[in-house]
């Protein structure tokens, strides 16, 4: 019997620059721009995070958003540095992750286009204590919270790793997506 098996490359001898180009160590000129061009162009949904720690409340607009497990379920949300939102989110024990209704423009403009350094958003919409303390915004129907696992550095962004512990279904929604959001020029640069 043939086997179908690939040969395993052996990583100490040279590649074979007839089967395998090699990788640039360093990325080549313009490779990040063209990189930001083509991922400028999907489009995704919205979400907004909030968190609460040491008496503090906060939230923003976050579109760095993903499902990395299915079992078990985990998602990761990446907070850039330089927001309000992560100097609270850093010392919460859990987030709340709003699923932002096409809808709710105003409060997109709130979350995504003001900081928290200098404005407090909760006293401009309307919301509630849930779970582990989150603030739960009125506006959003489909939210859930998640436990804070792991915080990961990846570069401006910091990835919270979260277990979901609660999950609330209200409404069937259409999102407010990543292509209406861009129109908002955000209150802190990333
Ligand atoms: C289209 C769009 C996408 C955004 N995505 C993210 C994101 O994924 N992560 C993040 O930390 N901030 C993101 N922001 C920026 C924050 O929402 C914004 O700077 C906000 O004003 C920060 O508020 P804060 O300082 O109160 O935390 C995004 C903003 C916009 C307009």
């Amino acid at each position: 019997m043939t086997s179908r098996r690939r040969p395993v490359r052996d990583p100490t001898m040279p590649r074979d620059p007839h089967t395998s180009p090699p990788s640039p160590a360093e990325p080549l000129p313009g490779a990040h721009e063209r990189f930001n061009e083509l991922v400028g162009d999907l489009d995704y949904p919205m979400f907004i995070v909030t968190a609460s720690a040491g008496g503090r409340r906060a939230g923003c607009l976050v579109g760095f958003v993903t499902q990395g497990s299915i079992d078990p379920s985990r998602f990761l949300v990446c907070i850039s540095e330089q927001n309000h939102t992560y100097r609270v989110a850093r010392e919460a024990t859990a987030l709340a992750v709003h699923f932002v209704p096409s809808s709710a423009n105003a409060l997109a403009e709130l979350f995504g286009g003001r900081t928290g350094d200098e404005l407090d958003k909760f006293a401009h919409c309307e919301w509630s204590p849930g779970p582990l303390s989150t603030p739960i915004l009125a506006e959003c129907g489909n939210w859930f919270v998640g436990r804070v696992l792991d915080q990961l550095r990846l570069g401006d962004h910091v990835g919270f790793l979260l277990d979901p512990v609660e999950t609330r279904m209200s409404t069937p929604q259409s999102d407010f997506t990543f292509h209406r959001a861009r129109r908002i020029d955000p209150g802190h640069e990333a």
